[in-house]
C-alpha cells in the first residue's frame, strides 16, 4: 500500500495553510505534486486529492458498498440520522423521501416567497452608503429556509425560531470551529458542543452548580449549545403538532415530512425528521448565500457582464417587476452562476471515505483513506477550460458540462440533494436583486477566500445601492 506524494509539512502546518488560504493551498500543492496528491490533516485519515477527470468519473461511479459517508469536516453534530452520514439502503431510502419536496410543483410553489424575501430584504438596506452584501444574502437564504423548509408564517413564529437558530449557526460556523476541528479532531468539537447542549437543557444539580449557573450560561460554547437545544425543541413541537392536528394548507418541507411515508408505509420518526431538517438548514443556508456572494463578487465589477444581465432582464420583464415564475428562463444569468461556481466553488472538494482498498492509477489506497475529488483545481485546468481564470459565462451557454470536470454540487449517489432547489432559488434572488436595485461594486478586485465552517466564502463583499 502506498499513497501519492504531497506536501511534506506537518499535519498541523498543512491545516493552518489550508485554513488560511484554501484555494491557494490546493492550487500550489497541485502545481508542485501534480493532479493527484495527498494532504494530511491532524486527526484525519490521509486525503488523496484528485483533479483528474478519468479518476473523478470512476469515483463518482463507485457502488454504495465501496464508499462510506465521511464525517470529517463537519463541526456540528447533525444527529445520527442525517443524510450526510447515512450509508447504503438507509441513505437511499432517505434520499427518496426527501427528494419530492425539493423538486417539481412543490419547488415552484416557493418562487413567490423567494422573490418577496429578496425584495423585502433589499428594501430594508440603506441607500448611498456601502452595505454588507454578504450579510444581506445570508439573511435572504436564511429567511427562505425559515419559510419554505420550516414553514414559518408570521413574525412571532419567525422571531421565536430565528433567534436561537442564528445564535447557533453564528457560534458554530466560525473559522475558529473549523481550525479547532482540524487541529483537535472534528468528533471532539461536535461532542463538546453536544455536551454543552445537554447541560443547557438540564436544571443545575447541587448548590455549587446553582451558584455557578449564571456564569456557565454565559460561556460561549454553552450559549451555542443552549441555542441548539432550543432549535431542536421548537422543531420537535411543530412536527408533533403537524402529526397530531394535520397540516392544513401548509406546503413547507417540515409539514410535508411530518406526513411523509417510506415505500413500506412507515412514517419517519420525529427524531429522524429533526436530523434531516437541520441537515437541510446547514446544507442549504451558507452554501447558497456564499455562492450568490461569489457570483456578485465576479459580476458587479464587470461592466460588460452586468450590462448583458440587465439586457436579459429587460428582454424578459421589460421595465416592470421580475416574475419569479419565469426566472428559470434567464439563460445568461444562469451561466453567470455556473461560471462563478466554476471559478470559486464553495466546496473546494467532496470527500469519499474508502470502505475497501482502491486502485487509483499506480497507487493502491487502503480502506479508510479519504478520496477528495477537487472542484477548485479541476475547474481551472488549462487543458479543460480555455482561458481558465477568466470570468466568461458564455462557455456555459452551449449546454451541459460533464460532472468529471465540473461538479460544484458533487457527483454520483451523494450529489447534492438540494441542487435543483438551490439553482431555482439563486436565479430568483439574483434576478430580483439586479432588477430592483442598482448595485455597484465598492471594491474592483475579487475578495480573498475565507473558510467558513463547511464552505468557502468571500472574506467580504460590499456594494453600494444607488436606486
Ligand atoms: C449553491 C448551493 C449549494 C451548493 C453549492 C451545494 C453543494 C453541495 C455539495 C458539493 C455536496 C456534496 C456532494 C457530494 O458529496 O458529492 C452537497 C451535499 C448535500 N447538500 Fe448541498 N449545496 C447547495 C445547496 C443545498 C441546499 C439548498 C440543500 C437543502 C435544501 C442542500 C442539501 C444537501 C444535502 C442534504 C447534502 C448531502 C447529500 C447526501 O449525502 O446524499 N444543499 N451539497
Amino acid at each position: 500500500m502506498n499513497l501519492p506524494p504531497g506536501p511534506a509539512a506537518t499535519p498541523l502546518r498543512q491545516a493552518i495553510e489550508f485554513g488560511r488560504d484554501p484555494y491557494g493551498y490546493l492550487e500550489r500543492s497541485a502545481s508542485e505534486h501534480g493532479p493527484i496528491f495527498t494532504l494530511r490533516l491532524p486527526g484525519d485519515p490521509p486525503r488523496v486529492v484528485v483533479c483528474e477527470p478519468a479518476e473523478i468519473r470512476r469515483i463518482f461511479a463507485m457502488k454504495a458498498d465501496e464508499i462510506r459517508a465521511c464525517p470529517d469536516g463537519i463541526p456540528v453534530n447533525l444527529g445520527k440520522h442525517t443524510l450526510l452520514l447515512l450509508d447504503g439502503e438507509a441513505h437511499r431510502r432517505d434520499r427518496q423521501l426527501l427528494t419530492p419536496p425539493l423538486h417539481g410543483d412543490r419547488l415552484r410553489s416557493y418562487a413567490q416567497t423567494m422573490h418577496d424575501v429578496t425584495v423585502q430584504t433589499l428594501a430594508a438596506l440603506p441607500r448611498d452608503t456601502p452595505i454588507d452584501l454578504h450579510r444581506a444574502l445570508q439573511d435572504i437564504t436564511l429567511e427562505v429556509i425559515l419559510r419554505c423548509v420550516f414553514g414559518v408564517r408570521d413574525d412571532a413564529e419567525r422571531d421565536r425560531l430565528a433567534r436561537p437558530l442564528v445564535a447557533w449557526l453564528d457560534g458554530t460556523f466560525v473559522p475558529t470551529a473549523f481550525f479547532a476541528g482540524m487541529v483537535l479532531g472534528w468528533g471532539r468539537v461536535r461532542d463538546g458542543l453536544d455536551r454543552a447542549a445537554a447541560r443547557a437543557a438540564e436544571p443545575p444539580h447541587g448548590a455549587l452548580a446553582r451558584l455557578l449557573a449564571p456564569v456557565r450560561r454565559r460561556l460561549p460554547w454553552n450559549r451555542v449549545g443552549a441555542a441548539k437545544a432550543e432549535v431542536m425543541a421548537l422543531l420537535r413541537t411543530d412536527l408533533q403538532r403537524c402529526r397530531a392536528d394535520g397540516i392544513g394548507d401548509r406546503v413547507d418541507i417540515l409539514a410535508t415530512l411530518a406526513q411523509a411515508r417510506y415505500d413500506d408505509g412507515t412514517p419517519i420518526a420525529i427524531d429522524h425528521a429533526i436530523d434531516e431538517l437541520v441537515t437541510m438548514l446547514v446544507g442549504g443556508h451558507e452554501t447558497t448565500a456564499n455562492t450568490l456572494a461569489w457570483t456578485l463578487a465576479h459580476v458587479l465589477p464587470n461592466a460588460e457582464v452586468l450590462a448583458r444581465l440587465h439586457a436579459e432582464l429587460r428582454e424578459h420583464f421589460g421595465d416592470g417587476a421580475v416574475d419569479p415564475a419565469r426566472c428559470q428562463q434567464l439563460r445568461y444569468l444562469d451561466a453567470c452562476l455556473d461560471e462563478a461556481m466554476r471559478l470559486t466553488p464553495i466546496a473546494p472538494a467532496v470527500p469519499r471515505l474508502l470502505a475497501r482498498d482502491h486502485q487509483l492509477g499506480a497507487w493502491t489506497l487502503p480502506a479508510g483513506t479519504i478520496l477528495f475529488p477537487c472542484t477548485y483545481v479541476t475547474h481551472r485546468r488549462a487543458d479543460l477550460w480555455p482561458e481558465p481564470t477568466a470570468f466568461r459565462p458564455e462557455r456555459f451557454l452551449d449546454g451541459k458540462v460533464s460532472t468529471d470536470r465540473y461538479f460544484p454540487f458533487g457527483g454520483g449517489r451523494r450529489t447534492c440533494i438540494g441542487m435543483t432547489f438551490a439553482r431555482f432559488e439563486m436565479r430568483i434572488v439574483l434576478a430580483s436583486l439586479l432588477a430592483h436595485a442598482e448595485l455597484r461594486a465598492v471594491e474592483r478586485a475579487l475578495p480573498p477566500a475565507r473558510m467558513r465552517g463547511l464552505t468557502i466564502a468571500p472574506a467580504h463583499l460590499r456594494a453600494q445601492r444607488s436606486a
